[in-house]
């Protein structure tokens, strides 16, 4: 059955704004999804009729919302195909994720130790793992990345060493929209003894999430690029983890026993979310979940349809530079250049004719800088964009060429 992405796109309220002169063409998912109707209307529901704090009420109202929040829990296990639903646990967002798993693991290292990162990497995965060098003596170290030939899993496995305890990697690439080989990244850590973590923050649209046939120590992804709220997201922590990382946070909600002396905590999820959680973000999350499980493959075969007509029209222009990677499988990003023109002018004047792009370094400057560019202009599509917007940015692109 093809995907209707006419019918799709009604669930988007957002796209029938205007933006300048037109009708608002959106390609930004990458930074962000639009909301779907459901999951808005969800949130509003609970925000409306619903809300009261959950595990703590006396009252039915709070056990109510006690359910459905552990049932959005349970959605997201399913997502995932975690084993547990205790191996997941709510967080704001991948960056807070990948900051919960540096401060967790801080007692795990030591002065010479080595963390594994790719060139790849968001600033979010690159900057946690700095600060835990800097409190425990432990070394970054980059696995390079070839602007001609792109990704290579053989210096992967060369950069592993016996003094590696984590490596941290991307799923999809942010910039460029290749997937990397993290089921083969994750095996080779694990015949090292190595803890691996999964930055998945663009493969949610993209592929169904298998945690176990990854097999990764963890995993996060945020809700707002996958039709869900901002301020929530999930870390999947593999139930084997649990007992070496330590709470990100503490104080109420995840403590077992408090007294002035000394506290015991509760077991997981509660010891990992201190505090009162984003309870209408985990409900809307756990509806974006069901949303996109059934059709990803749907929406990622239409995506991958507009890519690569785009692609095809972009790599014919002698004036454009398109950066474009080998992978199996690969997220609505195109990431482009106009030859001898900064990636801002091009935003800027692509947003004048109401289309939305983002252009720069994507929270990626060192591979930015590897690459010996600035940044680029980048088209990250979603399922409810059409070929017929397609079409508008690629005459855009014309009289933007035109101009320069
Ligand atoms: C690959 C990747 N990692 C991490 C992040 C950070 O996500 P958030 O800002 O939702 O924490 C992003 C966001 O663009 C991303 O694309």
């Amino acid at each position: 059955m093809s995907f209707n992405v006419e019918n799709f796109r009604k669930n988007f309220p957002q796209l029938e704004r205007t933006a300048g002169p037109r009708k608002l063409i959106y390609l930004d998912s990458g930074a962000s999804s639009l909301k779907h109707s459901a999951v808005t209307d969800r949130v509003n529901t609970f925000n409306r009729f619903e809300t009261a704090n959950v595990h703590r009420g006396a009252h039915q109202v709070s056990s109510q919302g006690t359910e459905n929040y552990e049932m959005a829990r349970n959605q997201l296990q399913r997502f995932v195909n975690a084993r547990l639903s205790s191996e997941v646990i709510f967080t704001r967002g991948t960056t807070e994720g990948i900051n919960f798993m540096a401060t967790g693991l801080e007692p795990q290292l030591k002065a010479g130790d080595e963390i594994l990162i790719t060139a790849l990497e968001h600033h979010s995965n690159i900057v946690p793992w700095q600060v835990l060098c800097q409190k425990t003596g432990a070394v970054l170290k980059v696995v390079p990345f070839d602007a001609e030939r792109g990704f290579s899993l053989e210096s992967f496995d060369k950069c592993l060493t016996e003094k590696t305890k984590v490596a941290a990697f991307i799923f999809y690439s942010n910039s460029f929209g290749q997937r990397l080989p993290v089921e083969s990244m994750v095996e080779k850590c694990r015949k090292r003894g190595v803890i691996s973590v999964v930055d998945a923050a663009q493969a949610v649209l993209t592929e169904k999430i298998d945690v176990q046939k990854i097999n990764c120590d963890a995993l996060v992804f945020s809700g707002h690029k996958m039709f869900a709220p901002y301020g929530i997201g999930v870390l999947y922590l593999k139930e084997s983890m649990q007992e070496c990382v330590l709470p990100y946070q503490t104080g109420g909600s995840m403590i077992d026993r408090v007294s002035f002396k000394e506290t015991s905590y509760a077991d997981a999820p509660q010891k990992y979310e201190a505090g009162t959680p984003n309870i209408a973000g985990a409900i809307g999350l756990g509806v974006a979940s069901q949303l996109v499980s059934p059709i990803i493959d749907d929406m990622h075969d239409h995506v991958d349809r507009l890519r690569q007509s785009l692609i095809a029209n972009l790599s014919s222009r002698s004036s454009l530079d398109l950066y474009d990677f080998p992978g199996e499988r690969h997220t609505g990003v195109v990431s482009f250049n106009i030859k001898d023109t900064h990636p801002s002018d091009v935003g800027t004047l692509l947003d004048k004719y109401g289309i939305a792009v983002r252009a720069g370094h994507h929270c990626t400057q060192p591979l930015m800088e590897l690459m010996k560019i600035p940044g680029t202009v980048r088209v990250s599509l979603a399922a409810y964009n059409t070929e017929s917007e397609i079409s508008s940015l690629l005459e855009t692109l014309d009289k933007i060429e035109e101009f320069f």
